[in-house]
């Protein structure tokens, strides 16, 4: 039993009137924004827009846009999202802010789409493009894709995150399934803990492959258990193992999962670190409860589909405000930097909506 057993789960009314405020707000930023992206975070509440195609966030706005054409079968918001292609065709083409591992994040939501739902060649290759060049940040002997910043940054050689399980979908689909396989291989051996917490980032000797240490960067310590970290880890093992049917994957997302779930507070929505509890002042972290709830759900056993919903009903009775920009309000992005503190980010609204679709659509392909 935890503490979210007693909520409710949300009946399909709900969740019907939950898409169609999301749709409003959507509707709304699309009159805004257009073919430009929103911040990563709202600033006070409000999205502003950023100057061009930069950072690791900027597909989730036409990710969300492909989400709203599959809710609504409506072309306007295929042609929207589709306008994207050409930018994120040029980001890779040009090599703009690129030395990241979040290239999976980019360009299977900018751009596997498109080629998958309307067979847009251009798209295609911006995603083969962006496949062949994160390959280029393997590490051999270590076995894993550095996650941040030039391959000759001292500061971040041989480290990598575990976001980065979100973004080997994209190598399966470029057909670089070995590189990938051994990348999680490496992550579920050490950035996975004994106790089934996860470390934020872990180092590998970039020369002998050996592990060496686990570092937090937008986690409380390096021993605690960063709130997000820990919903990638749900899902991006939970996605790895669909890709691979490696059992071990499976079982990783598993008591990532357990872990997760056993330190919610009543409202199944966590503190930005799983160290933290009611009482603690502390804010809370409404993306990863969304992130844990697409992983919940993609694990599909009755238990986690049950607390998948619960959290779900919780965020969308608490954690939407009809006067915000963003679909998902209280997110943390960076606590110990102050940055998108108590606001709403992009990745958050994506992974809510995904999640809405994902429980309105049961037949519904997702882009992983
Ligand atoms: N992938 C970066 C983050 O979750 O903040």
């Amino acid at each position: 039993m935890t503490a979210i057993d007693v909520r409710p789960t949300p009946d399909a009314e709900a969740v019907a009137a939950a898409v169609a405020a999301a749709l409003r707000t959507i509707d709304a930023n699309l009159a805004e924004f257009g073919d430009r992206y929103p911040g990563d975070t709202t600033v006070r509440g409000r999205y502003r827009a950023r100057d061009g195609n930069v950072g690791w966030t900027t597909s989730f706005w036409p990710g969300m846009l492909w989400l709203a054409s599959s809710l609504t079968g409506s072309p306007r918001y295929a042609e929207a999202a589709a306008a994207h292609v050409s930018s994120f065709a040029s980001r890779i083409a040009s090599r703009t802010d690129v030395d990241t591992h979040d290239l999976g994040f980019l360009y299977t939501l900018s751009c596997v789409v498109p080629w998958e739902r309307v067979g847009d060649p251009v798209a295609r290759a911006a995603a083969v493009d962006a496949a062949d060049h994160l390959v280029t940040r393997v590490l051999p002997a270590a076995g894993i894709i550095q996650a941040w910043g030039d391959l000759g940054d001292e500061r971040q050689r041989g480290r990598t995150i575990i976001d980065s399980l979100m973004n080997t979908p994209l190598l399966f689909w470029a057909g670089y399934s070995d590189i990938a396989q051994r990348h999680v291989e490496q992550l579920r051996d050490h950035i996975l803990r004994p106790d089934n917490t996860t470390f934020h980032t872990f180092y590998w000797d970039p020369a002998t492959g050996a592990p060496l240490r686990g570092e937090t960067e937008q986690g409380d310590s390096d021993e605690s258990c960063w709130a997000r970290g820990q919903a990638w880890g749900i899902y991006g093992f939970a996605l790895n193992h669909r890709h691979t049917g490696d059992p071990s994957f499976r079982d990783a997302a598993r008591r990532c999962a357990d872990r997760f779930l056993a330190h919610l507070p009543a409202d199944g929505v966590p503190y930005w670190d799983l160290v933290f509890g009611d009482g603690s002042g502390e804010e809370r972290d409404s993306s990863a409860a969304a992130i844990a709830v697409c992983g919940l759900l993609e694990l599909g056993e009755p238990r986690y589909v049950e607390a998948a919903l619960r959290i779900l009903g919780s965020l969308m009775d608490d954690y939407v405000d009809p006067s915000a920009n963003a679909l998902l309000v209280h997110g943390v992005y960076d606590k110990p930097k102050g940055v998108g503190v108590d606001e709403g980010n992009l990745w958050g609204d994506y992974f809510y909506l995904e999640a809405l679709t994902r429980v309105t659509l049961p037949d519904w392909n997702d882009p992983w």
